[in-house]
């Protein structure tokens, strides 16, 4: 099949953008408030972008309950301040809770039941429950087009350089992070997730060793 993405004709019974970039890596972003309240929540529209020095963006979808944008996006920018987060098999279930819709203020790191562990570089807390923390410092937003009488659906990039990082150091085998230790989850289309668990080696056809 083959259909017009501008006109969304695709005939499904569910649009299947979100199914096609797949997987999607999951920012699970924890930041604060002005007045130092904690925020988590996940963002698979989520990837890093450059290495030197290394950046990370999370995207903004859509309009929000309480608030003109969504907290994350709120605090980082009020704040200069974020940190991601790593989604392991062992802590979606934790993760879903802080998708949870709730006021301005809330901690859902609370609300989940995990744990604040001190950032070494910002202020916003990391999740003590996982094996990886990029630390970031805010670096700029992006505002995104909108289509034509969709103002519901404005869209936000939010980009920020990692200062510091966290590894837990189980998960580093014979010097190299072992992926497969820690399960990352990622984001597929409609519900569904993944989780890495196979991981195999290949290297460039150029590659001299
Ligand atoms: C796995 C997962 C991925 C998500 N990815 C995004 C995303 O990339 N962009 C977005 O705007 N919302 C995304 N959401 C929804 C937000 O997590 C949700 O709107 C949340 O309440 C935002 O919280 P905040 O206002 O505290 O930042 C995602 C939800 C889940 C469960």
């Amino acid at each position: 099949m083959f259909y017009d993405a501008r006109e969304r004709n695709h005939g499904l019974p569910a649009d299947p953008l979100k199914s096609l970039i797949v997987p999607r890596p999951i920012g699970w972003i924890s930041t604060i408030d002005p007045q130092g309240r904690v925020n988590l929540a996940p963002y698979s529209f989520y990837n890093g972008v450059s290495e030197f020095p290394p950046m990370v963006y999370f995207a903004i979808t859509g309009k929000y309950g309480d608030t003109p944008t969504k907290h994350s996006q709120m605090n980082a920018e009020a704040t200069g301040e974020f940190v991601v987060n790593m989604v392991t098999d062992e802590l979606k279930e934790a993760m879903n809770v802080t998708t949870t819709m709730v006021p301005y203020g809330v901690d859902e790191m609370r609300l989940a039941g995990l744990t604040p562990a001190p950032s070494r570089l910002v202020k916003p807390p990391r999740v003590a429950e996982s094996p990886v923390a990029l630390e970031c410092k805010y670096w700029r937003t992006l505002e995104m087009p909108v289509d034509p009488g969709r103002p519901d659906m404005q869209a936000y990039v939010v980009f920020g350089q990692v200062v510091g990082i966290h590894i837990d150091d189980r998960v580093i085998k014979d010097g190299r992070v072992d992926v497969a230790a820690f399960k990352p989850v990622a984001r597929l289309g409609y519900s569904e997730y993944t989780t890495v668990n196979a991981v195999w080696r290949m290297r460039r056809p150029d590659d001299p060793r």
